[in-house]
């Protein structure tokens, strides 16, 4: 290889490496860290609050670092949020970011048209009538997952233990995931009860095996993880590519109009069959990723027993008694008009999933405001304290049915089920700091409750 070659080879790798890159005028500070690529990605893993913590002493509120090839760019004056998430997509593009992302974590290759169809297919069917056609299919799968093998209060049936966060966390999961996704026709199964538990195994299948993906996950995504780890990250995305295929999907019943518009619309565009799988699997982590999650808060926080949640249980109780009282059979469907038509429900419930979406960040938000008493009043100075769902062009189009999601499981949680916390002094687990930055934080530890039919 000739000298020149040779040269303009280092110079390209060291471009790639990210060691010409310069703050420019207008720019945030730029710390790249001592590790070509890397950046800071090692530290930032280790512990992502206290890293930002030192960055932010270092730098300011808002700086950039390097974290395994990307540019990050740090704000953290929630008060400077609201005009930077006003901005055009022109100067807030988030998409070849996610597309890099997207490719590394998900193995799909985004083409041009893809957010224009994931627009149109969620107005049209996560909000307004498609959004009540999706409510009650997680309605059904929600009984189905909820009901089954629990007894009955007269068999005198004993109490079930589970942890909360991984309970709450399997069934909304799988719930969802049938609603989306679509259920085993009970023909093919030859009845009904059989197609259920068909539904039951199969996506308690896949809810072990998510979980082990979303535990790779922000390793994955920074392109850090060991051999052995990344050779079980690719086994599981192969796996999933599978089980969300088109093939499978279209031997299923009840695919949501969401999920179907999509995969037609890639159709239509002569995109890969082997492509379109993946792309399943990117809409099956955007779905599911964030919602089982952030399903625990609220349960922990409406649990009995936890003190700060007597009140809310006063009112809880009080009016399941009203409501059970013109209600002559407690198990039927719960209508979302049933649900929604309760004033203090609404309320309750959008408080504790602020509460839930926002209870660990605004603790660290506060400094030291650990009783939950505080927290709203917080959320009442501080307007974008925090985003559960984003901001500005790429706010999530989930938002409406991940809502309703989380309401319909609390609800049947709490009209279903006696449960409360083992332990009456339970404290809120801390968070786990390594996810910071992957949608909905997730606890520590498990915290541990047990169950039983209420009638
Ligand atoms: C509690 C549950 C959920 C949370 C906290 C959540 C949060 C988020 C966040 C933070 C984003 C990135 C937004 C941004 O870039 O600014 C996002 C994107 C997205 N979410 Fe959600 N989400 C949830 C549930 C859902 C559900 C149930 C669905 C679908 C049924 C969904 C579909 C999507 C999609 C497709 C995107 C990508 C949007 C785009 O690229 O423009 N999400 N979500």
């Amino acid at each position: 290889m000739s000298p020149l070659i040779c040269l303009v080879a280092l110079l390209g790798g060291l471009y790639v490496l990210g060691v010409f890159r310069k703050q420019r005028p207008g720019e945030p500070p730029l710390d790249k860290g001592l590790i070509p690529w890397l950046g800071h990605v090692l530290e930032f893993r280790r512990d992502t609050f206290k890293f930002l913590e030192r960055m932010r002493q270092k730098h300011g509120d808002v700086f950039t670092v390097q974290l395994g090839g990307f540019y990050f760019t740090f704000l953290q004056d929630p008060f400077s949020f609201g005009a930077f998430v006003k901005e055009s997509r022109e100067k807030l593009d988030f998409n070849s970011f996610a597309e890099q992302l997207v490719y590394r974590v998900f193995g799909y290759k985004a083409v041009e048209n893809d957010h224009h169809v994931l627009h149109n297919a969620s107005n049209k069917h996560l909000k307004g009538e498609g959004l009540e056609v999706m409510t009650q299919a997680m309605m059904s799968n929600l009984q189905n997952l909820m009901l089954h093998s629990v007894g009955s209060a007269t068999d005198q049936s004993p109490w079930k233990e589970d942890g909360l966060f991984m309970y709450s966390y399997n069934i909304v999961f799988r719930a969802g995931f049938l609603a989306l996704f679509g259920n085993v026709p009970h023909k093919s199964e030859g009845g009904e009860e059989k197609a259920k538990e068909k539904d039951r195994t199969h996506s308690e299948t896949l809810f072990y095996e998510f979980r082990k993906y979303d535990q790779l996950f922000p390793n994955l995504a920074y392109g850090v993880l060991p051999p052995k780890q990344k050779w079980e990250a690719d086994r599981l995305q192969s796996y999933f590519w599978d089980a969300v295929s088109v093939q499978n999907m279209k031997a299923k019943d009840n695919i949501s109009r969401w999920v179907w518009d999509m995969q037609q619309a890639k159709e239509e565009v002569g995109m890969d069959e082997s492509m379109i799988n993946k792309y399943m699997f990117v809409l099956l982590w955007a779905s599911q990723g964030n919602t089982g999650p952030s399903s625990f808060g609220p349960s922990l926080l409406l649990s009995p027993r936890l003190p700060q949640t007597y009140a809310a249980h006063f009112q809880i109780n009080s009016w399941l008694l009203r409501f059970w009282s013109q209600e002559p059979h407690p198990g039927q469907k719960q209508t979302l008009e049933v649900i929604s038509s309760l004033f203090w429900w609404g309320s309750l419930t959008r408080r504790c999933q602020k509460m839930c979406l926002s209870v660990w960040n605004i603790s660290k938000l506060s400094k030291g405001a650990n009783s939950s008493h505080s927290r709203p009043q917080i959320e009442l100075k501080i307007c974008y304290y925090n985003m559960p769902w984003g901001a500005g062009v790429s706010m999530c189009p989930g938002r409406f049915f991940a809502t309703n999601e989380l309401k319909q499981f609390v609800f049947l949680m709490l009209v279903y089920f006696e449960f409360e916390l083992k332990n009456p002094n339970e404290e809120i687990p801390e968070i786990d700091f390594r996810r910071w930055g992957f949608g909905s934080m997730q606890p520590i530890r498990d915290v541990q409750f047990r169950y039983r039919l209420r009638f």
